[in-house]
């Protein structure tokens, strides 16, 4: 089933997720809800609150980036049917010299811009039985896991910006909050304000 996706503004997505044990109800269903809600909006990830649970649960697929030509063969390789699924993931450790990467997100449609982030990270968490992992991840593989594990600590790729880049971009979030975008899957926007 094909689940709503929370737009930019929705108090969820500023909201630090909380774990999860395994009993949590339908948890099998919810992640192939939320695998096939991010394939029809060809994302490469999403995150529970994007979808309105404030839960430590992302997936991950970076299958199209294995399509981009710039790439070498072996980072093809990589990230084609790279797919995860992270529970309680904690980032134990960041390493490297910061590099840009134009990020979008599926809660911001239409909104792309360069974000600095480490090229290596270390990773543990829960897969979907349950089994404790803890992996090594970098390229554009790390990038897409922390793009999705900001989510989960409540953070948007837009609250990573320079104070002068949020402004150039403040009317066109603003305008996503109010749902005034044509996108071509399922949103749900937040109600707008009343003013007090
Ligand atoms: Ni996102």
């Amino acid at each position: 089933m094909i689940l709503p996706i929370v737009a930019y503004g929705d108090p969820v997505l500023k909201k630090v997720a909380t774990n999860i044990d395994a009993d949590y109800p339908k948890l099998d269903e919810l992640i192939e809800n939320m695998f096939e809600t991010m394939y029809n909006a060809y994302g490469v990830g999403l995150a529970a609150p994007q979808i309105g649970l404030p839960i430590r649960l992302f997936l991950v697929d970076t299958t199209p980036f294995s399509e981009d030509e710039d790439l070498s063969e072996e980072d093809q390789k990589a990230l084609d049917g790279f797919k995860r699924v992270f529970i309680n993931a904690e980032i134990v450790e960041e390493e490297g010299e910061e590099w840009a990467f134009n990020e979008g997100c599926l809660s911001i449609p239409d909104v792309r811009e360069d974000v600095f982030r480490k090229p290596k990270i270390t990773i543990e968490y829960l897969d979907e039985n349950f089994e404790p992992q803890k992996e090594t991840f970098d390229g554009l593989i790390a990038r897409v896991i922390q793009h999705e594990y900001d989510h989960i600590e409540g953070v948007l790729f837009t609250d990573k910006l320079s104070t002068l880049k949020k402004r150039l971009i403040k009317g066109r979030l603003s305008n996503i909050s109010k749902g005034k975008i044509k996108v071509d899957y399922r949103m749900r926007f937040p109600a707008m304000k009343k003013k007090r």
